[in-house]
C-alpha cells in the first residue's frame, strides 16, 4: 500500500535476539527507536536494510551461538553492500575490543547503556523522534514495551551492584540505576489504557530498585494502585534484599502475584560464600520458610549452578538436599562457564567436565520431580486463570496461568479474550502442563 510522501523512508529492520528478559524488552525499545525513524520490521534478515542481534555473554555457549549467527549474516552483505550489520546487547560490551577481528562485516557493536547512540551510528538523523534519542529519553521506554497481548514487562532498574565471582553482568550492563517511581508510573497507566492486565517488572536485581521518589515496597503498593492492572510479576530479586517487609509487602498486595523466582545458585554455604552471593544456605532457607508462612501456597522458582570451582562432592550435595527442602516450581539450571574478565575465572575448576556434566545431569532429574509434584498441587482445585493466548495446537484451546505461574489448558468458548481471568477447574496434569475447564 502506498502511504504517499508522509512515508519517512521504506527501509525495514530485522532483530534476533538472545540472552534474557532484559535483552528482550531492549529489543523492543530499539525496535521502537527504528520505526520512529520510519522502518519498518522485516519477516527475515534476508533483504533487511538493518540487521541486529542482540546478544547475551552469561555463558561461554551464549557468545558461541551469536559469533555463528552474525558470521552467518555476514553473508548477506554480498547480495545488499548497503545493509548495516550490528551486534548489540552484552556481548557487545563485553567483546567491543575484539569483536571487529572476529566480525570483519560488523558495522557497530553497541552495549546496553548506549542504544542512545543507535540512529548516529546507523546513519539516521534522529530527528524524527519525538521525544528525542537522548540517552535518558532511550531508557525511559518512551518507544516501546514488549507486549504480547495482555503482558507487558517494564524495565524499572538496569544494571548490578554485587559482584558474583562467576557473572559477567556486572560489567556488561554497569552499575545499578533505577528509574524513578513517577516514570515507571506512567509508563505501568500507559499500558493499562492500551488493555495490559499483568505487569511485569523487570531488573538484574530488581528488588535493589530505589529511587529518588520511591522504595522497591512504594513501587509495587503503586503499580497496585494503577486500574486496569491485575497482577503484578517481578524478576529477579535478589535474596540479600528479600527482607521480611517486602514478604509482608506482597502479603497486603493481592495483586502482586505468588510466584518469587529467587536464584539461589548453589545450596552449599562455603560455596556460596566462594561465589560472593551475600547470604547462607540457612538465610536462603528461612527466607523461603518466611515467605510461605505470609503467603500460603507461594511459588518458588531459582537459579542453580552445578560445579563452581571448589565445588566438592559434599557441597553438591547440599545443593541437591537445599532443592528437596524448598521443592521449587523450575528452575533454570546451568553447568558453571568459566567467564574471562569474571574473579572467578582463574580459580581452579576442582572437576572435569563430565563430572560437572553428571552433577548438573542429577540436579535437573531431581528439579524435574518436584515440579511435576508441584503442578500435581493444583490439580483437583479451581483456580483463577488469566488468559494469555490461544494454543497453537488447537484454536478452541488457550493457554492461561494461575497465580503461581503455573501454565493452564483450557477451552474458554466463544468471546474469550487475552488477559481475562477465569475460574478454572483443574483437572489433569499432562507433561509440565495442567489441563482445566472452566468452573462456571
Ligand atoms: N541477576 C540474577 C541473575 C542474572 S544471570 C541473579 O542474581 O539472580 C542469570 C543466571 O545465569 C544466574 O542466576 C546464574 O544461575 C547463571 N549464570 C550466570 N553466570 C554464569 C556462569 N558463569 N556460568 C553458569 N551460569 C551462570
Ligand atoms: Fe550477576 Fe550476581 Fe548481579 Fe545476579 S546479582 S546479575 S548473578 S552479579
Ligand atoms: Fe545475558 Fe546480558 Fe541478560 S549477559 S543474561 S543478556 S543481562
Amino acid at each position: 500500500m502506498y502511504l504517499g510522501p508522509f512515508l519517512m523512508n521504506d527501509k525495514t529492520y530485522y532483530i534476533e535476539t538472545y540472552g534474557c528478559q532484559m535483552n528482550e524488552y531492549d529489543s523492543a525499545l530499539v525496535e521502537g527507536l527504528l520505526e520512529t525513524e520510519g522502518y519498518t520490521k522485516a519477516p527475515s534478515p534476508e533483504g533487511a536494510d538493518v540487521v541486529l542481534v542482540n546478544t547475551c555473554s552469561v555463558r561461554e555457549k551464549a557468545e558461541e551461538t551469536a559469533y555463528e549467527k552474525l558470521r552467518n549474516l555476514q553473508a548477506l552483505k554480498k547480495a545488499k553492500p548497503g545493509m548495516k550489520l550490528g551486534m548489540i546487547g552484552c556481548m557487545a560490551e563485553n567483546k567491543k575490543e575484539s569483536v571487529y577481528a572476529r566480525l570483519p562485516k560488523l558495522d557497530l557493536a553497541v552495549g546496553p547503556d548506549h542504544y542512545e547512540e543507535l540512529p548516529r551510528l546507523l546513519g539516521l538523523s534522529g530527528r524524527n523522534t519525538s521525544v528525542g534519542t537522548s540517552r535518558e529519553s532511550v531508557y525511559e521506554g518512551a518507544y516501546a514495551q514488549a507486549i504480547s497481548g495482555a503482558l507487558a514487562h517494564v524495565a524499572v532498574q538496569r544494571g548490578c551492584n554485587f559482584h558474583c565471582a562467576y557473572c559477567i553482568v556486572p560489567s556488561t550492563r554497569g552499575p545499578e540505576k533505577s528509574r524513578s517511581l513517577h516514570d515507571v508510573l506512567e509508563e505501568v497507566r500507559r499500558l493499562a489504557a492500551k488493555g495490559v492486565v499483568e505487569i511485569s517488572l523487570l531488573g538484574q536485581t530488581v528488588n535493589a530498585y530505589r529511587a529518588k521518589d520511591g522504595s522497591w515496597i512504594e513501587l509495587l503498593a503503586a503499580v497496585s494502585e494503577v486500574a486496569g492492572i491485575e497482577r503484578i510479576r517481578y524478576t529477579s530479586p535478589h535474596p540479600r534484599y528479600f527482607t521480611r517487609p517486602v514478604v509482608e509487602a506482597m502479603a497486603r498486595l493481592p495483586k502482586v502475584m505468588p510466584h518469587v523466582h529467587l536464584p539461589v545458585q548453589s545450596g552449599s554455604t562455603p560455596i556460596l560464600k566462594a561465589m560472593r552471593r551475600q547470604y547462607t544456605r540457612d538465610h536462603y532457607l528461612a527466607t523461603i520458610e518466611r515467605l510461605r508462612e505470609l503467603i500460603p501456597g507461594a511459588a518458588v522458582t531459582t537459579d542453580i549452578i552445578a560445579g563452581f570451582p571448589g565445588e566438592t562432592l559434599e557441597d553438591h550435595e547440599a545443593t541437591l538436599s537445599l532443592m528437596e527442602a524448598v521443592r521449587f516450581e523450575q528452575a533454570y539450571m546451568f553447568a558453571y562457564s568459566p567467564r574471562p574478565g569474571t574473579p572467578s575465572f582463574g580459580m581452579a575448576e576442582s572437576i572435569d567436565a563430565a563430572e560437572k556434566q553428571r552433577r548438573l545431569a542429577e540436579i535437573i532429574e531431581l528439579q524435574h520431580g518436584h515440579a511435576r509434584q508441584r503442578l500435581d498441587e493444583s490439580v483437583g482445585l479451581t483456580e483463577s486463570v488469566m488468559l494469555e493466548g490461544p494454543s497453537r495446537r488447537e484454536a478452541s484451546e488457550w493457554i492461561g496461568k494461575t497465580p503461581q505461574s503455573r501454565k493452564v489448558i483450557v477451552a474458554p468458548g466463544e468471546g474469550a479474550r487475552a488477559g481475562q481471568i477465569l475460574p478454572v477447574k483443574v483437572t489433569a496434569r499432562r507433561g509440565t502442563v495442567l489441563w482445566g475447564e472452566v468452573a462456571r
